[in-house]
């Protein structure tokens, strides 16, 4: 397994891209089985998680081809229905394939993705949301076994908004017959895009971007191509590294971003007193010498994402004071905490709190990351550390962050990758 070895307090500034959106992609490409023929996906990051979602497709009969940041995806022989076990626990986004088959071939089975490193995460609403559309749905030994002559439009309330479920019952619903209004329906960025494709396969869907979708049924759909948004954590993580480099840093410009969709992030970056400029596509940062201490609550878009919370605390363990970070969208997510408090950090968390007194440096250690966004903070605090920290396990962010360590390299830090040890 590799891990990271970053010999920290190097100064950070330069110029980077950033990739596309893995959370994008990830829906973009299960969204291909509504109909058959061939497609184009640029701008795919290439990532584990895309791999495995590209294992998944091609056990159903898909034929996937990757140039560069471009995917080729071939739907014309689509002859299984199944995502088992093998795949879905390797990445729960391989639900996604749920509404498309039940919706283009009246059955599938899919395996229950079960929970996560940091907790539990069900797909309740991915169900009912179907089930309201007509489906039977059953659970038999570990798997979602539906089946349905054709879906039919129907009103669905999400209690809690939700980009999968969201995202599922819409590609089930394009292909229904009649009209379906999702309230409550989740308004991220991803979603937008998902929305914005199948409108371009040929659904009808008024609503994008707001919460309360309005779908009308069609009878087919056909193959299109699309260029995939930029990734708002990979952006958002980065700029976290440059505001934590503190006085040891210098300007960093990030490109090929969209600033609108990290309005939250962006505010609470100028708030601990770093300068943001920005354009259609780029973001600049230049950091301020002290970090101030500043509250974080997450919450659902535009709110500020769950997915930068672990590098918000990495960010607050060097600020000036106490900060509070609540996570309101996954309750247990804070396996980073023991792991930065291992680098001198004095974090403590009590339910979904953390209190974060800063202090003045961290000393680098060996750490371990337990999953993608933990991975992401332990890296941006040994960006700062004093001395050498080692990340195991960077398998995590392999997934989600495309060459992280050539682009931290590009803006001057000192990382490397390494085999590492077994566990
Ligand atoms: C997506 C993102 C993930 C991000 C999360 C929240 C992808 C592939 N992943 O995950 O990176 O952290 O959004 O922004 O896009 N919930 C239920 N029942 C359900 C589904 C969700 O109660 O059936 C709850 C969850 O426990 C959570 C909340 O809804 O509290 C939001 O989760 P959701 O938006 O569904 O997350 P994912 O789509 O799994």
């Amino acid at each position: 397994m590799d891990k990271f070895i970053i010999n920290g307090g190097k100064s950070l500034s330069g110029t980077i891209a950033i990739g596309g959106a893995k959370n994008a992609s990830l829906a973009l490409m299960p969204a291909t089985i509504l109909a058959g023929g061939t497609y184009h996906l640029y701008n795919t990051p290439q990532l584990r998680d895309i791999n495995t979602m590209t294992t998944l497709l091609e056990t159903m009969g898909m034929n996937i081809s990757q140039q560069d940041q471009s995917l080729t995806i071939d739907t014309k022989n689509i002859n299984s229905y199944e995502a088992p076990y093998e795949h879905v626990k390797k990445m729960r986004a391989s639900i996604y394939v749920l509404g498309p088959l039940i919706a283009r071939f009246g059955e599938a089975k899919v395996s229950l993705p079960g929970g996560c490193a940091w907790g539990p995460r069900p797909v309740n609403l991915h169900i009912e949301g179907i089930r309201k559309l007509g489906a039977e749905i059953e659970i038999e030994a570990g798997y979602i076994i539906a089946k349905a002559k054709r879906l039919k439009g129907a009103r669905i309330l999400f209690d809690v908004s939700s980009v999968g479920a969201t995202g599922n019952v819409m590609m089930a619903a394009v292909l229904a017959k009649g009209t379906t209004i999702i309230e409550n329906a989740a308004q991220e960025p991803e979603i937008v895009q998902l929305s914005e494709f199948l409108v371009k396969m040929g659904a009808k869907i008024d609503g994008i971007g707001t919460g309360r979708l309005e779908i009308e049924g069609v009878d087919e759909m056909h193959s299109t191509d699309i260029t995939t948004i930029s990734d708002r954590i990979e952006t958002g993580t980065f700029l976290i590294a440059g505001a934590i480099a503190g006085k040891i840093g210098g300007k960093i410009r990030l490109e090929k971003c969209n600033p609108n969709h990290l309005g939250a992030l962006i505010v609470k970056l100028q708030d601990i007193g770093a300068e943001i400029k920005t354009g259609d596509d780029w973001i600049e940062l230049t950091p301020s010498e002290k970090i101030k201490a500043v509250n974080v609550t997450t919450a659902i878009y535009p709110g500020y994402p769950t997915d930068m919370q672990a590098q918000w605390i990495a960010l607050m363990s060097l600020a000036e004071g106490t900060s509070i970070v609540t996570d309101t969208v996954y309750f247990d997510r804070f396996t980073h905490v023991p792991e930065l408090n291992r680098l001198g950090a004095n974090i403590t968390v009590k339910e979904n709190i953390a209190t974060v007194i800063g202090i003045k440096k961290l000393i680098g250690a060996k750490v371990m990351s337990t999953d993608l966004r933990a991975s992401a903070s332990l890296i941006l605090a040994g960006l700062v550390a004093e001395g050498t920290t080692e990340v195991l396990r960077v398998y995590h962010i392999d997934r989600g962050y495309e060459s992280v360590e050539k682009k931290l390299q590009a803006l001057g830090a000192n990382i490397s990758r390494e085999q590492g040890e077994e566990f």
